[in-house]
């Protein structure tokens, strides 16, 4: 079993950086780490999950809904305030597919469906369900965001909790995410969606059994990082020689770049992950 000692990014494919960063940086109070031409690494400033933020251009599919992130509000109204918010500045932001505020499994939220074809959801989570075995609704956040930093909206992102993917048979992914990749399971859930993250972070990754389902280009993926690049080069060696039985669709070349040693692979659900090390 690797141990990876974080989940330390998603890469996010969009059509256009010029359209979709505003609504990063705008609507949901990341920040901009770096930029290049046809990439953009953003954080929220109380979650150091990175999103990796790839520009395809025109032709990048839609997602569909479930391969969502989300971020949290503290309260129930920040919720109708975000709605409202979302609705009166549509055009700007050219975003649509807004949801009305609904209410499932504890949570309170509100879709909506930015123009480098993904799905967003800003969320408000019941504390009190942190006491009902829903361990990943707790501690995404010390230091809330006030108007001083997020002015005018009436609603304050407070962290980016979690992203969402699909798998075909939810059984198999649970194993393989926390057998093999490292990680555990946060919150009870049932037998219909499972909650994975790193032990010693909040985000989490909901998975979501789905037939018939969209398998995703390598551009979207998670990155785990382990603590050293001999690690990395005995991961991809260890997961060429079991790649049958371990069930992997897809192990690329190691890549050496930016002080990086990485490899991306296809899991046996067709999902994908980057193993990634300094050195
Ligand atoms: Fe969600």
């Amino acid at each position: 079993m690797l141990k990876p000692i974080g989940l330390i990014e998603g890469h996010y494919e969009c059509r256009a950086l010029d359209d979709t960063l505003p609504v990063f940086t705008e609507l949901l109070a990341m920040e901009i780490v770096e930029r290049r031409t046809d990439q953009a690494t953003v954080k929220h400033p109380n979650t150091d999950w990175r999103l990796v933020v790839h520009e395809s251009g025109a032709g990048a599919p839609e997602k569909t809904f479930d391969n969502h992130y989300g971020f949290r509000v503290a309260s129930h109204g920040e919720v109708e305030a975000a709605w409202n918010y979302l609705e009166a500045n549509k055009q700007k932001y050219r975003i649509d597919k807004i949801t009305k505020p609904q209410s499932a499994h504890f949570a309170y939220s509100v879709y909506f469906h930015e123009p480098g074809g993904n799905h967003l959801e800003i969320e408000y989570y019941n504390p009190g369900s942190a006491l009902h075995g829903r361990s990943h609704t707790a501690g995404h956040w010390q230091m809330a965001l006030t108007e001083k930093e997020f002015p005018g909206r009436g609603y304050f992102p407070q962290a980016l909790t979690h992203g969402t993917l699909q798998c075909d048979d939810l059984a198999k992914s649970k194993e393989f995410l926390i057998g093999v990749l490292g990680l555990e399971q946060a919150g009870g859930m049932s037998d219909r969606t499972i909650y994975v993250k790193h032990p010693a972070t909040p985000w989490y990754i909901v998975l979501l059994p789905r037939k018939p389902r969209q398998y995703l280009a390598p551009v979207n993926r998670l990155t785990l990082q382990l603590a050293t690049a001999v690690e990395v080069e005995q991961a991809h060696s260890e997961f060429t020689s079991k790649r049958n039985s371990l069930g992997l669709n897809d192990i690329e070349n190691i890549e050496r770049a930016d002080g990086k040693v990485s490899f991306i692979f296809s899991d046996l659900d067709k999902n994908w992950w980057e193993l990634t090390a300094n050195g």
